[in-house]
């Protein structure tokens, strides 16, 4: 298994050793946005969805001066010179680095980093047997539509999960709706069909909740975009989240609730192998 390796600014290197300035605007103020690929047998998954979504994201906090046809080309690159097969990308755009000041500074270089590492799967058995979750007020901003790297609401939702033995956080807000989760977004079954929160600036417009989407739509089952709500849980047969990573992920336990029989139910069972079949074609 290679060891992970960057590329920074076009130049590939061991990730261990790439030094960024203590003054780089990612670091100092979040003002940097971020993507995820996942790499299966080698090639990256999705990714036009994913540079089409990063486009978008360093559009709406103005961040200009990186190509993205450089950015392909380096993600391939350095797929190729790690000889990487199951692996995941990570791709970051910050503002450069100036002193700091929190407008934008004049004549800024956006810091490019990719970095590609072999994809560990710690999911492979709450994907198996469904994965339990936990729900945590949403204190998040009101642009989460945009892939920052700001990410201190996730970080302490996930963290809450996390000493729950949960997989996930559900963010839920004052009106008792349900958004997504830390990393992942969410996904109920209604009287047999799917029921997820519209695209709005609450929710990550996933990539996963696109291809969910898609291939709910060849398998002819429903899909409703509306809110699920914290209260009406007990109305759901089935619960999933959905990421890049996590891939489809059955949920059979959210808070004290059992969903369903506690079992994965039938229609995640099929986005899931249609999620497989997915990628079969793809490679
Ligand atoms: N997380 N919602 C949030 C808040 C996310 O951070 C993510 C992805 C998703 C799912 O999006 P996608 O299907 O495009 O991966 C939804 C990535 C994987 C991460 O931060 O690691």
């Amino acid at each position: 298994m290679s060891q992970a390796l960057a590329n920074v600014n076009g130049e590939i290197q061991p990730l261990e050793d790439v030094r960024i300035s203590v003054l780089d605007r990612g670091f100092l103020f979040g003002d940097a946005v971020y993507e995820v690929i996942r790499v299966y047998g080698g090639k990256p998954f999705l990714i036009d969805e994913h540079l089409r979504r990063l486009s978008q994201s360093m559009e709406s906090i103005r961040l200009e001066g990186a190509d993205m046809r450089d950015i392909i080309a380096r993600i391939n690159g350095t797929i190729n010179a790690g000889e990487f097969q199951e692996a995941i990308v990570y791709i970051q755009i910050t503002r450069g680095s100036a002193p700091r000041k929190h407008a934008f500074p004049e004549n800024y270089q956006p810091f490019q980093l990719i970095w590609v590492q072999p994809f560990q799967d710690a999911y492979a058995d709450a994907r198996q047997n469904g994965a339990s979750v936990v729900t945590t007020p949403d204190i998040r901003w009101h642009r989460c539509d945009i892939k920052s790297t700001n990410l201190l609401g996730n970080v302490l939702g996930a963290q809450v999960a996390a000493e729950a033995g949960c997989m996930e956080a559900i963010f839920y807000r004052e009106d008792g709706t349900l958004t997504e989760g830390s990393h992942t977004n969410l996904f109920g079954v209604r009287d047999g069909a799917i029921v997820t929160a519209p695209r709005s600036n609450a929710i990550l417009p996933g990539i996963t909740r696109e291809l969910i989407s898609r291939l709910a739509e060849q398998a002819a089952i429903p899909m409703i975009e509306d809110y699920l709500r914290r209260d009406e849980l007990s109305t759901l047969s089935e619960l999933f989240v959905s990421g890049t990573t996590s891939e489809v992920m059955p949920v059979v336990r959210i808070d004290d609730q059992t969903i369903g029989d506690g079992k994965p139910g039938p229609v995640t069972r099929r986005l899931q192998e249609a999620y497989a079949k997915a990628v079969q074609e793809f490679l």
